[in-house]
């Protein structure tokens, strides 16, 4: 309403964020876990002595820069441009609420990079104790860095206290703050293994060294899995009221729950029977089927963390089609049209007509050829709707989902779609831009899949 609508066909921009977080989170965690790995295991192979170990991490530090400082950094800022570009009003919030926790974020950020890249291109030229040094100040950084931004993306599941007095801190510290920040310190001990695994299987061939890299990393990925858990736990114990119900009464979201659990155990119980009591098991084709479970259960995480945030896309601050919930009333009196910059200046600039006094008169929207009516119910429906629906075909797509609905029935629906689905935000417009809406869904709703038996209600 307050910015151009972006729209993004058949995936709708909410699935693009997520499609675009779930490659990032998955190497992000990896440049947190990973980092913690090589500072510790340096330590073990000068202390040791073990020149195989040292060598054999000297070619995984390259890898993994290779993959979280570049891989890593394109896609954090594909996060930013796609939701900034789908969800302006939040993500304007967030800058407002957190400047400065982005702005310690980037000089943690700084200092990761800087650090990586000593680690690995002064490898051999720094005396042990210094290399050991720069490592810890990677890992430290990094954690420090996960810990920064999950204060921040937290604060959206449940705000806490802040809409009541806009403090930082309490933004920052939010109730989802501690269970998310041991859930995503366990994903990174995890995910770091299941990593080395990946790389270490096709990378060493000599059997005593690959046992040494699989014993070692296989503690931290168990300790990791724990975490996990009782990080999922409270994640779940401190979710707002909307999120709950929405976790409850969403099949997919039901199945998906029964699928991390049931995912991470397996990935428990097979690290505990593999490279912990077995290390000689693990093999390429091991390591690749451990890792996509990994991912799958991460992935799968993230996917259910987003899904709950309904009908919020920040929770009492911002609803997930990008109005403030305090505008709704003056929405419903003056019209979403009048109220949003570019909504009204595209009505100005096509219908003239409309026009009154500045303003745009609600009864000669109805007056307007049905053909009219109905783009403009379209660009309704985009503002509206589009953040969580498609349209005719694609994500949730809202024509689908209507097949063989009455006029009567959208209409109801338009008014007051929180109560046919607590998941969706209330009706922003005027009664009369429900009817545009409305005659919008009956252009593209197809008739009933079952016609031969129910007759075309069209
Ligand atoms: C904040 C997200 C959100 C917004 C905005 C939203 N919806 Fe929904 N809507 C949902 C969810 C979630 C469901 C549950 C079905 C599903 O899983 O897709 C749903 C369900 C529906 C259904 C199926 C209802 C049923 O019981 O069969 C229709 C139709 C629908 N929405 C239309 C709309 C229209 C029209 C708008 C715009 C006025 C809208 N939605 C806005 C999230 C949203």
């Amino acid at each position: 309403m307050h910015y151009p609508w972006w729209y993004v066909p058949f995936l709708t921009s909410p699935l693009l964020i997520a499609v675009v977080s779930v490659l990032h989170v998955i190497v992000s965690h990896y440049a947190v876990g990973g980092g913690l790995f090589l500072a510790v295991e340096t330590r073990y192979a000068y202390r040791t002595r073990n020149r195989d170990y040292l060598a054999y991490l000297k070619e995984h530090a390259w890898f993994f820069i290779l993959v979280t400082v570049v891989y890593g950094a394109i896609t954090g800022v594909g996060i930013w441009w796609t939701i900034g570009l789908a969800s302006p009003l939040a993500t304007e919030t967030l800058i407002h609420t957190f400047v400065f926790g982005w702005g310690m974020e980037y000089v943690f950020f700084v200092l990761e990079i800087a650090s990586a890249f000593i680690f690995y291109y002064y490898w051999g030229r720094l005396d042990p104790r210094t290399h050991q040094t720069i490592g810890w100040i990677y890992a430290i950084s990094a954690w420090i860095s996960l810990v920064l931004i999950t204060g921040i993306t937290a604060f959206m599941l449940n705000p806490g206290a802040w809409p009541q007095n806009h403090d930082f801190w309490v933004g920052f510290l939010n109730p989802q703050f501690v269970p998310q920040v041991l859930a995503r310190t366990g994903g990174s001990f995890l995910l770091a293994s299941l990593y080395v695994y990946l790389h270490a299987t096709f990378k060493v061939k000599e059997p005593a060294l690959r046992n040494l890299i699989e014993a070692r990393s296989a503690r931290p990925a168990l300790a990791g899995a724990i975490l996990v858990t009782v990080g999922g736990l409270g994640w779940y114990v401190f979710l707002p009221e909307s999120a709950k119900a929405a976790l409850v009464a969403a099949s997919a979201l039901n199945v998906l729950m029964v699928l991390i659990f049931a995912v991470t155990a397996v990935v428990f119980v097979m690290l505990y029977l593999g490279p912990y009591r077995n290390p000689g098991w693990l093999s390429p084709g091991f390591a690749i089927l451990f890792f996509t479970l990994g991912v799958a259960a991460i992935s799968t995480g993230e996917f259910v963390r987003e899904a709950v945030r309904k009908p919020y896309i920040v929770y009492n601050v911002v609803m997930g089609n990008q109005v403030l919930p305090q505008e709704v009333p003056n929405l419903r009196q003056n019209g979403y049209l009048e109220g949003g910059t570019w909504t009204k200046a595209l009505v100005a600039a096509q219908y003239p007509q409309v026009m009154n006094a500045g303003a745009i008169d609600q009864a000669r929207l109805l007056a307007l050829p049905e053909a009219d009516q109905i783009k403009l119910g379209a660009v309704l429906f985009q503002y509206h709707c589009n953040d969580c629906h498609s349209a005719t075909e694609g994500f949730s797509a809202v024509g689908q989902m209507m097949r063989g609905w009455t006029p009567e029935m959208i209409q109801a629906l338009v008014e007051q779609p929180e109560k046919v689905n607590f998941f969706m935000p209330p009706w922003a417009g005027t009664p009369q831009e429900a009817q545009l809406l409305t005659k919008y869904l009956l252009s593209i709703r197809p008739p009933h899949p079952a016609g031969m038996y129910y007759g075309d209600q069209k």
